[in-house]
């Protein structure tokens, strides 16, 4: 059997990048260890990181509370006033914020510190967006979820707009968005701060999955982007199966099949996409 696995199946670089410091800082780290929210949406992973002594807070208030020990800021980053409540309380902190994020933070704070309004487009829930707000210096900011909403702005007539973007949000959908803004004819400044990790995949998955007999997609049952590319594979391969871990793989459905192809959600860890691929080569 010929086996491929997708270069951009599992974690993106900001999300491995964030679980490597963890796993570092549990190394050499002598004091408590927390990370703010779970590392990833992955059980086995945080639950691994339980087992090691890695604790999860969940709220401000749980974070005020703490006395000592180190906080790892997870890939989506935080508001400023998270880092100003940490170096008051004297923690150690292990930012591991995704540069890409980063980068967001520092355009929407010059921005809107220019005094510009900044329009976020994203999903107002979303830490990551939650974290954009609370890095402008003022409350001249707008989220806009879809096009509806941004057909729904107004602004004063002079009004100079910055337009940057959630990593994830989907480039066609944000591109509409931004044609409504421009069309109601403010002064505006774009910048595109979507990350390509998760098109890639995507686009990767499609084109693995049209030239398979098999395609298996591991993931998370609850992880919606896992469910994505289980849906974009199955348009590309009728036999496409998904899967949460080895145990789920039933062998007999690949028998007598020629090339069987593998890709992972973004919170799917390197282990897990690597035991399904020698179980496959295996057979
Ligand atoms: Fe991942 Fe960072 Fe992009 S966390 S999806 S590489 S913005």
């Amino acid at each position: 059997m010929n086996v491929k696995v997708a270069k951009t199946a599992g974690f993106c670089f900001g999300v491995e990048r964030a679980v490597n410091k963890v796993y570092e800082e549990i190394e050499k780290s002598e004091g408590k260890i927390y990370t703010f929210g779970p590392i990833i949406h992955n059980e086995e992973v945080v639950k691994d990181l339980e087992a090691k002594g890695v604790s999860v807070i969940n709220t401000e208030d749980e974070l005020k509370n703490l006395e000592s020990g180190t906080v790892i800021i997870r890939s989506h980053g935080v508001p400023k006033h998270i880092y100003d409540i940490l170096s008051e309380k004297g923690l150690k902190v292990v930012d591991a914020t995704c540069p890409f994020v980063k980068k967001i933070h520092k355009a929407v704070s010059e921005e809107s510190g220019k005094g510009r309004h900044v329009v976020i487009v994203g999903d107002p829930t979303h830490p990551e967006v939650l974290g954009i707000m609370g890095w402008c210096v003022t409350d001249n900011f707008t989220i806009v979820k879809n096009a509806v909403e941004a057909n729904e702005l107004i602004f004063e007539n002079n009004m100079k707009i910055s337009i940057v973007s959630q990593t994830t949000f989907n480039y066609h959908k944000f591109k509409e968005i931004v044609e409504i803004i421009t069309k109601k004819g403010y002064d505006i400044f774009v910048i595109n701060t979507i990350c390509s990790a998760t098109e890639e995949r995507q686009k990767e998955a499609a084109e693995i999955a049209s030239s398979s007999d098999a395609m298996i997609v591991i993931g998370g049952k609850s992880s919606s982007n896992t469910q994505k590319l289980y849906e974009i594979c199955l348009k590309e391969c009728a036999n496409t199966y998904y899967i949460q871990t080895l145990d789920d793989l039933d062998l007999r459905q690949l028998e007598l099949l020629q090339n069987v192809g593998i890709t992972a959600g973004a919170s799917t860890p390197k282990k897990i996409i690597e035991e399904v691929q020698k179980r496959c080569q295996k057979r």
